[in-house]
This record gives structure tokens, sequence and C-alpha cells, in this order.
């Protein structure tokens, strides 16, 4: 394990696409079998058909993450084929940004649901296994928006804000099983996650947002590689990176 990825068992949560799909590729490259979960069946199943056709190891587990017995089968899935599970990357996530006063319910529920209880679903069905492998590294995706709140998105900074809380409680709590714990603050990187904006105004600002100056999905990929490669007694716990044109 030259490089501490090649041979470890990735499970990645929403990795149909953008940050989650650029991942599982980066890390196949360089030798982990990686374990793909999200709702997007054709999608996963596709890119582990393509993973395995190059030489990689991969499997695809059609998962919706607000269902904490689909994240278990999915995390159960990869300790049945691959023999355990090394890495757990709570990625699965949406940003239907809109100011509070336009009342959208629905979604203020479906990002408390995703973003938050999906990665809490992820340390659960992942946690176990580890602590009884006395070995682990739990990787939950925040953002900038976990660091900084503004006008028109503060159910979306609000839920990175607790990926980041529990991200800390976590790693405290984990010392005595050896278990690493990265949280990662990406700022704008090009994906499909601006087409989570339902809402007309928002959602042309944001577009254009990204098209100005998001960076690629591999800027994302290198800094789990970096966690994940250091030796296993160093314990990288927060990386927030950003475009280098990137104001907030
Ligand atoms: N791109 C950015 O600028 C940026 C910045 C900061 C943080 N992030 C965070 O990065 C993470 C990944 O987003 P992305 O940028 O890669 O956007 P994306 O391209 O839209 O990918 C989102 C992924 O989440 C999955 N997903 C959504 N709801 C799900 C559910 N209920 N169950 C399972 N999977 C679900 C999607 O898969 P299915 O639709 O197939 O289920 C998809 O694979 C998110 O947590 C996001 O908040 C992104």
């Amino acid at each position: 394990m030259s490089n501490n990825i090649e041979g470890k068992v990735v499970v990645i949560t929403g990795a149909s696409s953008g940050l989650g799909e650029a991942t599982a590729r980066l890390l196949c490259a360089e030798g982990a079998s990686v374990v793909l979960g999200a709702r997007r069946h054709d999608r996963i199943q596709s890119l582990a058909g393509e993973l395995t056709g190059i030489g990689g190891k991969a499997l695809a587990v059609t998962t919706d993450v607000t269902h904490c017995d689909q994240v278990k089968r999915l995390v159960d899935a990869a300790v049945q084929t691959f023999g355990r599970i090394d890495v757990m990357i709570n990625n699965a996530g949406l940003m239907p940004q809109s100011p509070l006063d336009r009342i959208r319910v629905d979604e203020w529920d479906r990002m408390i649901d995703v973003n938050i209880k999906g990665v809490l679903y992820g340390i659960a069905a992942a946690l176990p296994y580890m602590k009884q492998q006395k070995a682990g590294h739990i990787i939950n995706v925040s953002s900038v928006a976990g660091h900084k709140v503004g006008p028109g998105f503060a159910v979306y900074a609000a839920t990175k804000h607790a990926v980041r809380a529990l991200s800390e409680g976590l790693r405290q709590e984990v010392k005595p099983y050896n278990i690493r714990t990265t949280v990662i603050s990406p700022g704008a990187v090009a994906t499909e996650l601006p087409n989570s904006v339902t809402e007309p105004d928002v959602a042309e600002r944001i577009h254009k947002f990204y098209e100005e100056i998001a960076i690629p999905a591999e800027s994302f990929a290198r800094a789990v590689a970096f966690a994940m490669s250091q030796p296993e007694d160093v314990d990288v716990n927060e990386i927030l990176f950003r475009p280098t044109r990137q104001e907030l």
C-alpha cells in the first residue's frame, strides 16, 4: 500500500455524478475497490462497468440515503463483496437554495433528509464495521457554506454547518477505535449541483456564478486522495478549498 489508497475498500454515496463520480474514478485508478451508491442505478451501473472494464474493482448498489436501511445495505454489500470497509465517503447532497421567505418547506425537509440524515445514516452503517476492524476513515462532505452563511442559502448552510459539527463530534469519539475522520468543504466545483435549484431567479444566478468560476470535480477527488494517502497515524481532519477566484 505505497499510496495508502491501493487495496482499500471505499464506499461513496452520491457516486452517480459530480464529486462522487470523480472520486470513484481517481481512487479506482489508484487501486482502491470502489462501492458506488446513488439512486440513478443506470449511472452507477455504467460507471462500475466502465471501471471494471479497465481492470478496476467496482460495485454499484442503488441507494437512497434518506433510507437508513438502504445505506446499511450499501455498506453491507461492500463488506460482503470485498471483505471490509476502509473508507466511507458521505457525499450525497443537494443545494436547492432560496430565500427563507419563499417558504420552500419541501426543499428544507429534503436538504435536512439528504445532507444531514444521509450523513448520519452513513456513519451508522460504517461505524460498527470500523469499530470491529479497529481501523477506518469516515469522510464527510460539507461546503464553504459550512463556514459561511449568506442571504438565500440559510438552510443549505445550516445543513453543511451540521455536517461539520457532526464530523468534529465523531472525530473526538472514535479515537479509541483508530478511526480517522475528515470533513471536506469545497467552494464552487463544476457538477450537477446547481440543477437542484428550483426557484428560477436563483437558479439563473447560481448557474451563471458556476459557469464563471467553478473548478473541475477532480479538485475534490485529489483532496480525498490527499487525506487518505497520509500515513495511518496522520489524521487530516479538515480541508477547505475554493476556486482561486472565489471571494465568498
Ligand atoms: N459542487 C459544488 O460546488 C459543491 C460545493 C460544496 C459542497 N458540495 C457538496 O458535494 C456533494 C456532492 O455534490 P455534487 O457537487 O457532486 O453535485 P451533483 O453532481 O448534483 O451530485 C449529487 C449526488 O448526490 C446524489 N444524491 C442526491 N440525493 C440523493 C439521495 N436521496 N440518495 C442518494 N444519493 C443522492 C446524486 O445521485 P442520484 O441523484 O443518482 O441519487 C448525485 O450523485 C454534496 O453534498 C454537495 O452539497 C458541492
